[in-house]
């Protein structure tokens, strides 16, 4: 469409408020943090540079096309004088020329698609590889590491510069793993073991995502992926791997109590107590999480009781209930949880 005097306003007012929206989207995806093109480890950059590859090709397409559209729509526009045209039906030459174009692009377009795949969803092996076994949960993620003995939810710990063997598969319904800019995008399947790796260049906390619409809070179910050094990740993981830490405060003590003797137990294990549930999260450590509720909530004792008075206000739907618990059980349950470290 050309803009002239003819054109009404509000169709120049969508169209710039339209450009507007890509300028300020175009911004905003370069430092989003779920940016997958500002890649921080060896997986991404490899499907980024796959994804770059068929962005150019298919720019390059766009360019042609539009180029040969617009130049046969002036060239060939009816002029005052003009008859109909003769009419012709197909033409050989053209036909066997968008088949095998489109062919030939296709093809080359597969060869780095597939052994791309097939990189990405390969097991790494070596003696510095770390496995990690990662089961979906509406809405959460648990990540066991059945070599350190230790089971964790919503936070994946990595070293830097490690190579990270994730088993991803669900308890329940399709969910999606993928942190966008370290990598791994894979479906979490019912009945299905699917593999692929992660590997982080540089420390620092990573926001992740279920990608898969999986129920009422799809949106709900992130995760952060905390890469640090090697001493710091074998200091969290030597924690993680012991049993839980026997309440201090009296509060924390009564709070103890409240979990151990409610309906707490029949869905949480936390190691070294009676408590032994396997619905949700293992809670042997949530005191030293960064986040809670699938990281939608900071780690505090205030966000904390918020999401023990009303859990599906927090994430819609959440299979833990609103358990109707009184101010003075909440504050004593979040007195033990947070020092649960
Ligand atoms: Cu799990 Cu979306």
């Amino acid at each position: 469409m050309v803009f002239g005097v003819g054109t009404p306003k509000r169709v120049m007012l969508a169209t710039a408020r339209f450009l507007v929206l890509v300028v300020l989207l175009t911004g905003c995806a370069s430092s989003a943090p779920g940016n997958a093109l500002v890649t921080k480890g060896p997986a991404a950059e490899m499907e980024a540079a796959l994804y770059v590859l068929i962005f150019w090709i298919a720019v390059a397409v766009f360019v042609v096309v539009e180029a040969i559209l617009i130049w046969t729509a002036i060239r060939f526009r009816r002029r005052a004088n003009d008859g109909i045209p003769a009419q012709t039906h197909g033409h050989t030459g053209l036909e066997i020329g968008w088949t095998i174009i489109p062919f030939l692009i296709l093809a080359y377009i597969a060869i780095p698609t597939l052994t791309t795949i097939s990189s990405a969803t390969a097991a790494p092996t070596g003696p510095d590889v770390i496995k990690v076994k990662v089961i979906g949960h509406q809405w959460w993620w648990e990540f066991q590491y059945p070599d350190l003995g230790i089971v964790t939810s919503d936070e994946l710990h990595i070293p830097v510069g490690q190579k990270i063997s994730l088993d991803v598969g669900t308890a329940d319904v399709i969910h999606s793993f993928w942190v966008p800019k370290l990598g791994g995008k894979i479906q979490a399947i019912p009945n299905q073991k699917n593999t692929t790796w992660i590997q982080a260049d540089e420390a620092g906390t990573y926001p992740a995502q279920c990608f898969q619409l999986c129920g009422l809070s799809h949106a709900n179910m992130r995760f952060i992926v905390v890469a640090e050094t090697k001493d710091a990740f074998q200091a969290w993981a030597k924690n993680q791997a012991a049993p839980a830490a026997q309440p201090v405060s009296p509060d924390a003590q009564a709070g103890g109590k409240v979990f151990a003797g409610g309906a707490c137990i029949g869905c949480h294990t936390i190691n070294g107590t009676a408590a032994a549930g396997k619905v949700g999260p293992n809670l042997t450590h949530i005191g030293s999480h960064l986040t809670l509720a699938g990281a939608t909530l900071t780690n505090n004792p205030e966000q904390l009781a918020v999401w023990l008075h009303n859990p599906p206000g927090v994430k819609p739907g959440s299979i833990m209930p609103n358990l109707n618990l009184t101010d003075d059980q909440v504050k004593s349950l979040v007195a033990y949880l947070e020092e649960l470290k």
